[in-house]
């Protein structure tokens, strides 16, 4: 049995394109491996969005370049393959600077992944990063793996260029997928066992579908997708909050399979930062928008991200950033340090902030938003959740399985995968709830 190791950095589409692969590769009699020394094929699928996500893809990829000079047979034979975003980037220079690297393949050719390793077998070393607008992109086989939850690509690439990201250039300007493409392939996966779909993109509210009489959006989409039988839950990211509609909003009370979940990510709590990241909305209007949102489903859950010690921020900025959080009540929060990407504008930006700063920035901000958690937390404990079932936790005798706002439950019980359980909550971590299962009254 011939075996595939592979390694994802990054975001949810990487995650994603990690499962494409794999399928596409257990087609062709492929079998994936814990053990990178067994396999026939390492991947390492990578991200570039941050320069600590750069440095690991090479320190993983060197890893595996040296495990190959080994003179086994299986060593010898062994196909490397860069795949990613990192890829896309540093393209046909990766091959050079890592002596064993057989594909490097960037995003949105990764469909041809079984092609490419053919082709290195017998040519050498092949490139592939040429990027790629049609639909051919968004050939996606079924997936067939752990059953209850699934990506769905609904569009890719961003035409945004926030001033600090690098991601527009590597995944390149937004294309929308065929509607038809998508029903197709969430009714496939619901006939083997889904539950859940997560749509996927970039920037998912600016997902448009031009091709039949009317235009598809986000909105309609979601409607379609809310009529198919045996789908249980939908949710959809990332959100841009400039992009983000009073219709789109009508989808968390319309729809009873749209999860009250929302990920929109404000990035800074300054009108003065947000203008140099070139977000193209201010503190207030973002605010406006959860506002209504709240208005329309008073208990949605949003979470977001920030970035702490963009150029120029000062006590003051950041000061105003974490009066933002705590107005906010975001249910969670990811934050990150910035990090200069060479090919975005902010690089080029002076007056940037030193290192100690922003980690103590970045301490304030978690700090402050793990007091919100709790509370909501807090607040939980003695409720019943509707937990869908993801299977057993890590912690021994437990099921873990997520709420439909987002929050993750372990619990004690003997359910079903992919059912929907009532849990009794009664406890709570940092990152969690814990509580123990209700069994339905006969
Ligand atoms: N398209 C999504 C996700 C982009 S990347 C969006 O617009 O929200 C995910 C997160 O990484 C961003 O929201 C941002 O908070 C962070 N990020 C992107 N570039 C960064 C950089 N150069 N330094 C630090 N964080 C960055
Ligand atoms: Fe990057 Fe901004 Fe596009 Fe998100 S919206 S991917 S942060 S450029
Ligand atoms: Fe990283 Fe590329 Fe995603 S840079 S965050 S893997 S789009």
């Amino acid at each position: 049995m011939k075996k595939v190791y592979i390694e994802t950095y990054g975001c949810q589409m990487n995650e994603h394109d990690s499962e494409r692969m794999l399928s596409i590769l257990s087609g062709g009699g492929y079998v994936q491996t814990d053990n990178p020394r067994d396999a026939e094929v390492v991947i390492v699928n990578t991200c570039s969005v941050r320069a600590k996500a750069e440095q690991k893809a090479y320190s993983s990829v060197g890893r595996y370049a040296q495990l190959k000079k080994r003179r086994s047979e299986t060593a010898q034979n062994r196909v490397i393959v860069f795949s990613g975003c990192v890829a896309q980037q540093e393209g046909r220079k990766l091959v050079g600077r890592f002596k064993g690297v057989d594909v490097v393949v960037g995003p949105s050719q990764v469909h041809r992944i079984d092609e490419l390793i053919r082709q290195a077998k017998t040519t050498g070393p092949v490139v592939a990063v040429a990027p790629d607008t049609d639909q051919n992109r968004f050939r996606n086989p079924v997936k067939d793996m752990n059953g209850v939850k699934a990506y769905v690509t609904i569009m890719e690439g961003c035409d945004n260029f926030c001033s600090y990201c690098t991601v527009p250039y590597l995944r390149g300007r937004e294309v929308s997928r065929n509607v038809r493409s998508i029903i197709d392939e969430v009714y496939t996966l619901v006939a083997s066992g889904v539950k859940e779909v997560v749509l996927l993109g970039q920037n998912v509210n600016s997902y448009r579908d031009n091709a039949g009489e009317k235009q598809v959006t986000l909105y309609e989409l979601l409607s379609m997708l809310n009529d198919i039988k045996g789908l249980e839950r939908i949710r959809f990211i990332t959100s841009h909050p400039k992009d983000l509609t009073d219709k789109l909003m009508h989808a968390f009370t319309d729809f009873d399979k749209v999860c009250p979940h929302i990920h929109l990510p404000i990035q800074s709590g300054s009108d003065r930062i947000l203008k140099l990241m070139a977000r193209g909305y201010t503190v207030e209007e973002y605010m406006d928008k959860i506002n209504r949102i709240r208005t329309l489903k008073p208990d949605v859950a949003v979470t977001s991200d920030f970035i702490a010690g963009f150029p120029s921020e000062t006590d003051q900025d950041h000061h105003d950033t974490i009066m933002f959080v705590r107005r906010a009540n975001y249910d969670n929060i990811f934050s990150f340090k910035y990090s200069d990407r060479p090919l975005a504008r902010a690089n080029k930006y002076g007056d940037k902030v030193p290192e100690h700063t922003i980690a103590g920035r970045l301490k304030e901000l978690q700090d402050a938003q793990l007091e919100i958690t709790r509370k909501i937390y807090r607040a939980l404990a003695g409720t019943v959740q509707r937990v869908l079932v993801e299977g057993d936790s890590k912690k021994q005798g437990r099921q873990q399985g997520r709420t439909m706002h987002g929050r993750l439950v372990n619990f004690s019980g003997t359910v079903p995968e992919g059912t929907v359980a009532d849990v009794l909550i009664d406890d709570y971590s940092d990152n969690a709830l814990y509580g123990k299962h209700i069994p339905e009254e006969e």
